[in-house]
C-alpha cells in the first residue's frame, strides 16, 4: 500500500513573484533530491500564501518527510488534510512535480471552480488532488513542446 499526505501551510517568505520562484526552485530541487533517495512522490501547489502538498510513499518515510518539513521555517502552521492508504501513487514519475499560481495556469484553475485565491481551509484533498494532476498535465505538455521547440 502507498501513504498518501495531503497538507497545507501559510508561507512564511516575504517578497513578491521573483523571490518566491526562487524560493520554489531552492525547495523542489532539494526535495528531488531527498524524494529520490526515500521513495517519495508527490505535487507541491503554490498559491499566494499557502502551500497545498501531495506526498506518497512508504508510510513510515512519508511521515518522517512530513515531519522534516513541518519545522521548516519558509512555512508555518502546517495541518493535514488527508491522510490514506491507496494501492497506487497517482504521481508516479514527480519525485516532487510544483507549481505556483501564474497567469499561464490560470485556466486550469478556473475549469476546477477556483477563480480567486485558494482557501485551503475549506477546500476537500479530493478536488487539490485533481487540480494537482491538471497542474502536472499541462506540466507535461509544456515540457514535451519545449522538447520539440529546441
Ligand atoms: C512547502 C515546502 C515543501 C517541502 N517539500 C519537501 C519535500 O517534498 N521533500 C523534502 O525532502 N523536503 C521538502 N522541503 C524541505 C524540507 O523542509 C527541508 O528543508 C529539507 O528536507 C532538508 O533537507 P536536508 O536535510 O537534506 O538539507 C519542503 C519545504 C517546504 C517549505
Amino acid at each position: 500500500m502507498i501513504h498518501q499526505l495531503v497538507y497545507y501551510s501559510r508561507n512564511t517568505v516575504p517578497g513578491g513573484d521573483r523571490a518566491m520562484l526562487t524560493n520554489m526552485r531552492e525547495i523542489l530541487s532539494i526535495s528531488q533530491r531527498n524524494n529520490s533517495r526515500d521513495g517519495i512522490t508527490g505535487f507541491l501547489i503554490f498559491d499566494k500564501t499557502w502551500f497545498i502538498q501531495i506526498l506518497e510513499g512508504e508510510r513510515a518515510k512519508v511521515l518522517e518527510t512530513y515531519n522534516r518539513i513541518a519545522r521548516d521555517t519558509r512555512h508555518s502552521t502546517a495541518m493535514i488534510m488527508n491522510e490514506r492508504d491507496t494501492p497506487t501513487r497517482l504521481f508516479p514519475n514527480w519525485t516532487m512535480g510544483g507549481a505556483m499560481r501564474t497567469p499561464e495556469v490560470q485556466e486550469i484553475y478556473l475549469q476546477h471552480g477556483f477563480g480567486g485565491p485558494l482557501d485551503p481551509v475549506r477546500l476537500k484533498s479530493e478536488q487539490i488532488v485533481s487540480l494537482a494532476l491538471d497542474l502536472q498535465g499541462f506540466e507535461v505538455s509544456r515540457r514535451s513542446e519545449q522538447k520539440l521547440a529546441s
